[in-house]
């Protein structure tokens, strides 16, 4: 087992500390699942006040499951339902302070309050979505999401 354990006192250095951890577990390892289940874990285990952490693949137009941290939840997001899906189909970050002001917000786990979904697109396809969740309002902010960016781009690139 890899014993991360990132306690950076401020986002800049956590995200660039996750980031350099992400690059070690990654690097050299050709399976996406296999990458999408310890980038999950990595943030589930680094990020406070989460209630999920995990990816939705595209698979032929529609996305599905895939590894996560968390609670069960919905297996398959059509483009453009929900936030995942807006996300998806519009290749845009959506941070969501309030889900609960987002029209069209599937509710997998009823504790979520707040949203970051991050597309990962690769030679302008999208491969997947990375979708985080928290039980407190407004949880996310914009170096959360410059942060999750820089996450998603790395794995751009070994999924
Ligand atoms: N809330 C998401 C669905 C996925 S779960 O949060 C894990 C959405 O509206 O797309």
């Amino acid at each position: 087992m890899y014993d991360f354990k990132i306690a950076a006192a401020d986002k800049a250095s956590l995200y660039r500390d996750l980031l350099l951890a992400l690059e070690g577990l990654t690097t050299g390892e050709p399976d996406p699942i296999a990458n999408m289940a310890n980038a999950a874990a990595l943030i589930w285990e680094s990020l406070p006040d989460l209630n999920w952490a995990g990816f939705y693949r595209n698979v032929g137009g529609e996305l599905v499951l895939g590894p996560f941290q968390g609670r069960p939840a919905c297996i398959r997001i059509p483009f453009g339902k929900g936030v995942c899906g807006t996300a998806a189909a519009e290749q845009t970050v959506q941070r969501v302070d309030d889900v609960h002001a987002f029209p069209g917000h599937i509710a997998c786990d009823a504790a979520s309050e707040s949203e970051l979904v991050v597309p990962i697109v690769r030679d302008g396809q999208l491969i997947a979505v990375l979708d985080l969740d928290s039980p407190r309002k407004a949880r996310f902010d914009a170096e959360d999401e410059a942060g999750c960016v820089s996450l998603c781009e790395l794995l751009a690139r070994v999924l």
